[in-house]
Protein backbone atom coordinates (compact mmCIF):
# COMPACT_ATOMS: atom_id res chain seq x y z
CA UNK A 1 0.00 0.00 0.00
CA UNK A 2 0.98 3.34 -0.70
CA UNK A 3 -0.01 6.87 -1.38
CA UNK A 4 -2.47 5.68 -3.90
CA UNK A 5 -4.02 3.40 -1.35
CA UNK A 6 -8.24 3.28 -1.87
CA UNK A 7 -8.60 4.31 2.16
CA UNK A 8 -11.82 4.23 4.07
CA UNK A 9 -12.23 6.13 7.39
CA UNK A 10 -15.71 5.12 9.52
CA UNK A 11 -16.49 7.73 11.95
CA UNK A 12 -15.40 11.80 11.57
CA UNK A 13 -14.89 12.96 14.85
CA UNK A 14 -11.87 14.23 16.53
CA UNK A 15 -9.30 11.14 15.41
CA UNK A 16 -11.40 10.41 12.28
CA UNK A 17 -11.10 13.42 11.31
CA UNK A 18 -7.11 13.36 11.52
CA UNK A 19 -6.90 10.21 10.07
CA UNK A 20 -8.92 11.31 6.68
CA UNK A 21 -6.69 13.92 6.96
CA UNK A 22 -3.22 12.94 6.65
CA UNK A 23 -3.98 10.21 4.47
CA UNK A 24 -5.95 12.89 2.21
CA UNK A 25 -2.62 15.15 2.15
CA UNK A 26 -0.30 11.99 1.68
CA UNK A 27 -2.31 11.88 -1.51
CA UNK A 28 -4.83 8.90 -0.99
CA UNK A 29 -8.88 8.65 -2.34
CA UNK A 30 -10.26 8.94 0.88
CA UNK A 31 -13.71 7.97 1.39
CA UNK A 32 -15.45 8.62 4.98
CA UNK A 33 -18.61 7.73 6.30
CA UNK A 34 -20.72 8.80 9.32
CA UNK A 35 -24.31 8.00 10.48
CA UNK A 36 -26.05 11.18 9.43
CA UNK A 37 -25.58 14.13 6.86
CA UNK A 38 -25.14 16.52 9.81
CA UNK A 39 -22.56 14.55 11.32
CA UNK A 40 -20.78 14.37 8.21
CA UNK A 41 -21.05 18.44 7.98
CA UNK A 42 -19.43 18.77 11.10
CA UNK A 43 -16.80 16.19 10.55
CA UNK A 44 -16.06 17.89 7.27
CA UNK A 45 -15.83 21.39 8.80
CA UNK A 46 -13.07 19.73 11.49
CA UNK A 47 -10.91 18.26 8.47
CA UNK A 48 -11.14 21.73 6.32
CA UNK A 49 -10.27 23.75 10.28
CA UNK A 50 -7.42 21.72 10.23
CA UNK A 51 -6.07 22.12 6.89
CA UNK A 52 -6.60 26.08 7.53
CA UNK A 53 -4.57 25.83 10.28
CA UNK A 54 -1.83 23.50 8.45
CA UNK A 55 -1.41 26.40 6.26
CA UNK A 56 -1.33 29.36 8.85
CA UNK A 57 0.91 27.19 10.45
CA UNK A 58 2.96 26.91 7.14
CA UNK A 59 2.96 23.11 7.32
CA UNK A 60 0.69 22.71 4.34
CA UNK A 61 0.59 25.03 1.32
CA UNK A 62 -2.87 26.17 -0.32
CA UNK A 63 -2.21 23.88 -3.31
CA UNK A 64 -1.89 20.53 -1.01
CA UNK A 65 -4.51 21.76 1.06
CA UNK A 66 -6.93 22.20 -2.16
CA UNK A 67 -5.75 18.83 -3.40
CA UNK A 68 -6.40 17.00 -0.06
CA UNK A 69 -10.02 18.52 0.28
CA UNK A 70 -10.68 17.09 -2.79
CA UNK A 71 -9.35 13.65 -2.63
CA UNK A 72 -12.20 13.27 0.07
CA UNK A 73 -15.46 12.05 0.30
CA UNK A 74 -17.83 12.06 2.56
CA UNK A 75 -20.65 9.60 2.56
CA UNK A 76 -23.22 8.40 4.88
CA UNK A 77 -23.99 5.20 3.36
CA UNK A 78 -21.72 2.65 4.68
CA UNK A 79 -21.57 0.42 1.04
CA UNK A 80 -19.57 3.22 -0.42
CA UNK A 81 -16.31 1.85 1.30
CA UNK A 82 -16.84 -1.57 -0.59
CA UNK A 83 -13.90 -0.78 -2.89
CA UNK A 84 -11.62 0.56 -0.25
CA UNK A 85 -7.97 -1.02 -0.03
CA UNK A 86 -7.31 0.02 3.95
CA UNK A 87 -10.39 0.96 6.25
CA UNK A 88 -9.72 2.40 9.44
CA UNK A 89 -12.28 2.67 12.48
CA UNK A 90 -12.54 5.34 14.48
CA UNK A 91 -15.72 5.61 16.19
CA UNK A 92 -16.51 5.64 19.36
CA UNK A 93 -14.81 3.81 22.19
CA UNK A 94 -17.73 1.64 22.92
CA UNK A 95 -17.25 -2.23 22.31
CA UNK A 96 -20.31 -2.92 21.02
CA UNK A 97 -20.36 0.28 18.38
CA UNK A 98 -16.88 -1.08 17.31
CA UNK A 99 -18.04 -4.70 16.92
CA UNK A 100 -21.18 -4.03 15.04
CA UNK A 101 -19.03 -1.73 12.86
CA UNK A 102 -16.49 -4.60 12.20
CA UNK A 103 -19.36 -6.91 11.34
CA UNK A 104 -20.59 -4.50 8.96
CA UNK A 105 -17.26 -4.02 7.36
CA UNK A 106 -16.78 -7.46 6.75
CA UNK A 107 -19.86 -7.97 5.06
CA UNK A 108 -19.27 -4.60 2.75
CA UNK A 109 -15.75 -4.61 1.54
CA UNK A 110 -15.64 -7.24 -1.02
CA UNK A 111 -12.07 -7.67 -1.49
CA UNK A 112 -10.33 -9.85 0.91
CA UNK A 113 -7.61 -8.93 0.93
CA UNK A 114 -8.43 -5.31 2.16
CA UNK A 115 -7.19 -4.40 5.78
CA UNK A 116 -9.44 -3.55 8.52
CA UNK A 117 -7.98 -0.96 11.30
CA UNK A 118 -9.24 -0.22 14.34
CA UNK A 119 -7.99 3.20 15.66
CA UNK A 120 -9.32 1.82 19.48
CA UNK A 121 -6.90 3.08 22.21
CA UNK A 122 -7.75 0.17 24.03
CA UNK A 123 -10.21 -2.21 22.91
CA UNK A 124 -8.60 -5.81 22.20
CA UNK A 125 -7.99 -6.05 18.39
CA UNK A 126 -8.78 -10.16 19.04
CA UNK A 127 -12.49 -8.88 19.80
CA UNK A 128 -12.78 -6.56 16.86
CA UNK A 129 -10.84 -9.39 14.68
CA UNK A 130 -13.65 -12.11 15.84
CA UNK A 131 -16.79 -10.14 14.40
CA UNK A 132 -15.35 -10.44 10.91
CA UNK A 133 -15.07 -13.40 8.75
CA UNK A 134 -11.06 -12.64 8.17
CA UNK A 135 -9.21 -12.10 11.46
CA UNK A 136 -6.12 -12.45 9.41
CA UNK A 137 -6.67 -8.84 7.81
CA UNK A 138 -7.66 -7.11 11.28
CA UNK A 139 -5.12 -4.91 12.75
CA UNK A 140 -4.71 -1.89 15.19
CA UNK A 141 -3.51 1.30 13.46
CA UNK A 142 -3.94 3.55 16.60
CA UNK A 143 -2.78 7.12 15.92
CA UNK A 144 -2.42 10.23 18.71
CA UNK A 145 -4.23 13.40 18.78
CA UNK A 146 -3.80 15.71 17.25
CA UNK A 147 -3.11 13.20 14.03
CA UNK A 148 -1.61 16.15 11.67
CA UNK A 149 1.02 16.88 14.25
CA UNK A 150 1.70 13.69 16.17
CA UNK A 151 4.45 10.89 14.44
CA UNK A 152 3.08 8.17 16.47
CA UNK A 153 1.29 5.18 15.09
CA UNK A 154 0.95 1.94 17.43
CA UNK A 155 0.56 -1.21 15.38
CA UNK A 156 -1.33 -3.70 17.15
CA UNK A 157 -1.49 -7.12 15.47
CA UNK A 158 -3.95 -9.90 17.58
CA UNK A 159 -2.73 -13.79 17.51
CA UNK A 160 -4.24 -14.28 14.31
CA UNK A 161 -3.21 -11.15 12.23
CA UNK A 162 -1.03 -11.80 9.43
CA UNK A 163 2.74 -10.96 8.91
CA UNK A 164 0.95 -9.61 5.88
CA UNK A 165 -1.41 -7.47 6.92
CA UNK A 166 1.02 -6.29 9.77
CA UNK A 167 3.83 -5.63 7.43
CA UNK A 168 1.28 -3.91 4.76
CA UNK A 169 0.29 -1.30 7.53
CA UNK A 170 3.62 -0.88 8.55
CA UNK A 171 4.74 0.34 5.68
CA UNK A 172 1.64 2.70 4.47
CA UNK A 173 2.02 4.31 7.80
CA UNK A 174 5.66 4.85 7.44
CA UNK A 175 6.27 5.29 3.67
CA UNK A 176 2.70 7.10 2.59
CA UNK A 177 1.88 8.93 5.93
CA UNK A 178 5.55 9.42 7.07
CA UNK A 179 4.48 8.13 10.75
CA UNK A 180 6.84 6.08 13.11
CA UNK A 181 5.37 2.88 14.09
CA UNK A 182 6.17 1.37 17.05
CA UNK A 183 4.36 -2.53 17.90
CA UNK A 184 2.40 -3.55 20.48
CA UNK A 185 0.77 -6.84 21.48
CA UNK A 186 -2.56 -7.03 22.40
CA UNK A 187 -2.94 -6.02 25.38
CA UNK A 188 -6.05 -3.24 26.52
CA UNK A 189 -4.04 0.08 26.67
CA UNK A 190 -1.27 -1.35 24.03
CA UNK A 191 1.90 0.81 25.00
CA UNK A 192 1.27 4.35 25.22
CA UNK A 193 -2.53 4.84 26.94
CA UNK A 194 -0.82 1.60 29.55
CA UNK A 195 1.90 4.43 31.07
CA UNK A 196 -0.35 7.54 29.97
CA UNK A 197 -3.61 6.73 31.11
CA UNK A 198 -2.88 5.99 35.13
CA UNK A 199 -0.85 8.99 35.44
CA UNK A 200 -3.55 10.99 33.90
CA UNK A 201 -5.74 9.21 36.50
CA UNK A 202 -3.52 10.16 39.16
CA UNK A 203 -3.67 13.69 38.62
CA UNK A 204 -7.85 13.56 38.56
CA UNK A 205 -7.36 12.13 42.16
CA UNK A 206 -4.91 14.41 43.10
CA UNK A 207 -7.31 17.58 42.43
CA UNK A 208 -10.13 15.35 43.61
CA UNK A 209 -8.59 15.30 47.34
CA UNK A 210 -7.74 18.64 46.83
CA UNK A 211 -3.61 17.74 46.87
CA UNK A 212 -3.24 20.82 44.52
CA UNK A 213 -5.04 22.44 41.98
CA UNK A 214 -5.39 21.27 38.35
CA UNK A 215 -3.79 24.40 37.64
CA UNK A 216 -1.06 23.80 39.59
CA UNK A 217 -0.87 20.35 39.01
CA UNK A 218 -0.51 21.06 34.87
CA UNK A 219 1.66 24.27 35.43
CA UNK A 220 3.90 21.38 37.16
CA UNK A 221 4.14 19.05 35.01
CA UNK A 222 4.55 21.76 31.69
CA UNK A 223 7.43 23.72 33.50
CA UNK A 224 8.98 20.94 35.94
CA UNK A 225 9.36 18.23 33.35
CA UNK A 226 8.68 19.96 29.97
CA UNK A 227 5.39 18.01 28.78
CA UNK A 228 3.74 20.02 26.00
CA UNK A 229 0.34 20.21 28.60
CA UNK A 230 -0.27 19.37 31.60
CA UNK A 231 -2.29 15.59 32.94
CA UNK A 232 -5.86 17.40 33.02
CA UNK A 233 -5.31 19.93 30.32
CA UNK A 234 -4.17 16.68 28.23
CA UNK A 235 -7.61 14.39 29.23
CA UNK A 236 -9.61 17.73 28.41
CA UNK A 237 -8.13 17.25 24.84
CA UNK A 238 -8.59 13.62 24.96
CA UNK A 239 -11.93 13.78 25.92
CA UNK A 240 -13.16 12.56 29.39
CA UNK A 241 -15.58 10.04 28.01
CA UNK A 242 -12.01 8.82 26.03
CA UNK A 243 -10.37 8.73 29.31
CA UNK A 244 -13.01 6.73 31.41
CA UNK A 245 -13.85 3.99 28.16
CA UNK A 246 -9.89 3.63 28.53
CA UNK A 247 -9.63 3.44 31.93
CA UNK A 248 -12.77 1.07 32.40
CA UNK A 249 -11.38 -1.68 29.75
CA UNK A 250 -7.97 -2.01 31.05
CA UNK A 251 -9.42 -2.42 34.87
CA UNK A 252 -11.42 -5.06 32.84
CA UNK A 253 -8.49 -6.58 31.32
CA UNK A 254 -5.92 -6.34 34.72
CA UNK A 255 -7.96 -5.33 37.64
CA UNK A 256 -5.03 -2.63 38.30
CA UNK A 257 -6.64 -0.45 41.04
CA UNK A 258 -4.85 2.29 39.38
CA UNK A 259 -6.64 1.62 36.31
CA UNK A 260 -10.22 2.20 37.99
CA UNK A 261 -11.80 5.75 36.70
CA UNK A 262 -12.00 8.08 40.00
CA UNK A 263 -15.74 9.01 41.25
CA UNK A 264 -15.00 12.73 39.91
CA UNK A 265 -14.29 11.63 36.49
CA UNK A 266 -17.34 9.91 36.72
CA UNK A 267 -19.54 12.25 37.89
CA UNK A 268 -18.35 14.66 35.23
CA UNK A 269 -18.79 12.38 32.22
CA UNK A 270 -22.22 11.72 33.44
CA UNK A 271 -22.79 16.02 33.53
CA UNK A 272 -21.51 15.69 29.94
CA UNK A 273 -18.27 17.98 31.33
CA UNK A 274 -16.11 15.92 28.19
CA UNK A 275 -13.77 18.42 27.93
CA UNK A 276 -13.24 20.89 24.78
CA UNK A 277 -15.45 18.76 22.69
CA UNK A 278 -18.07 19.75 24.85
CA UNK A 279 -16.62 23.43 26.22
CA UNK A 280 -15.94 22.57 29.81
CA UNK A 281 -13.85 20.10 31.42
CA UNK A 282 -11.18 21.03 33.87
CA UNK A 283 -11.27 24.04 32.06
CA UNK A 284 -13.34 26.27 29.92
CA UNK A 285 -13.26 26.06 26.07
CA UNK A 286 -15.33 28.72 24.72
CA UNK A 287 -16.28 27.94 21.87
CA UNK A 288 -16.06 24.50 22.12
CA UNK A 289 -13.10 22.68 20.36
CA UNK A 290 -14.38 20.84 16.89
CA UNK A 291 -10.67 20.22 15.83
N1 LIG B 1 -1.49 20.61 10.54
C1 LIG B 1 -0.16 20.57 10.53
N2 LIG B 1 0.61 21.08 11.52
C2 LIG B 1 -0.02 21.65 12.55
C3 LIG B 1 -1.41 21.73 12.61
C4 LIG B 1 -2.16 21.16 11.54
N3 LIG B 1 -3.48 21.17 11.52
N4 LIG B 1 -1.75 22.34 13.77
C5 LIG B 1 -0.61 22.63 14.40
N5 LIG B 1 0.44 22.23 13.66
C6 LIG B 1 1.86 22.33 14.02
C7 LIG B 1 2.28 23.76 14.32
O1 LIG B 1 2.73 24.37 13.15
C8 LIG B 1 3.42 23.55 15.30
O2 LIG B 1 4.59 23.17 14.61
P1 LIG B 1 6.06 23.66 15.07
O3 LIG B 1 6.29 23.01 16.40
O4 LIG B 1 6.94 23.13 14.00
O5 LIG B 1 5.96 25.15 15.12
C9 LIG B 1 2.97 22.35 16.11
O6 LIG B 1 2.04 21.65 15.27
C10 LIG B 1 2.28 22.73 17.41
O7 LIG B 1 1.13 23.51 17.13
P2 LIG B 1 0.74 24.85 17.88
O8 LIG B 1 1.95 25.73 18.04
O9 LIG B 1 -0.45 25.45 17.22
O10 LIG B 1 0.22 24.39 19.28
P3 LIG B 1 0.99 24.09 20.60
O11 LIG B 1 2.43 24.35 20.52
O12 LIG B 1 0.18 24.76 21.65
O13 LIG B 1 0.80 22.50 20.71
C11 LIG B 1 -0.29 20.45 20.88
C12 LIG B 1 -0.47 21.92 20.74
C13 LIG B 1 0.28 19.87 19.58
C14 LIG B 1 -1.67 19.85 21.12
C15 LIG B 1 0.70 20.14 22.05
O14 LIG B 1 0.25 20.81 23.20
C16 LIG B 1 0.84 18.67 22.34
O15 LIG B 1 1.52 17.95 21.65
N6 LIG B 1 0.19 18.23 23.43
C17 LIG B 1 0.20 16.83 23.83
C18 LIG B 1 -0.77 16.05 23.02
C19 LIG B 1 -0.77 14.60 23.37
O16 LIG B 1 -0.12 14.11 24.28
N7 LIG B 1 -1.54 13.85 22.60
C20 LIG B 1 -1.65 12.43 22.77
C21 LIG B 1 -2.96 12.16 23.39
S1 LIG B 1 -3.18 10.43 23.62
C22 LIG B 1 -3.99 9.97 22.22
O17 LIG B 1 -4.29 10.71 21.36
C23 LIG B 1 -4.31 8.56 22.07
C24 LIG B 1 -5.33 8.00 22.92
O18 LIG B 1 -5.61 6.83 22.71
C25 LIG B 1 -6.04 8.71 23.98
Amino acid sequence: MDSSTRVGVVGCGQMGAGITEVCARAGCDVTVFEIDAMTAEAGQQRVEKSLDRGVTAGKVTEEERARASAAIRYTTTLEDLADRELVVEAVIEREQDKLDVFARLDKVVTDHNAILASNTSSIPIMKLAMATSRPERVVGMHFFNPVPVLKLVELVPSLLTSDDTAARVRDFATSALGKTVIRSQDRAGFVVNSLLVPYILSAVRMAESGFASAADIDAGMVLGCAHPMGPLRLADLIGLDTIKAIAAAMYEEFKEPSYAAPPSLQRMVEAGLLGRKSGRGFYHYDPPATA
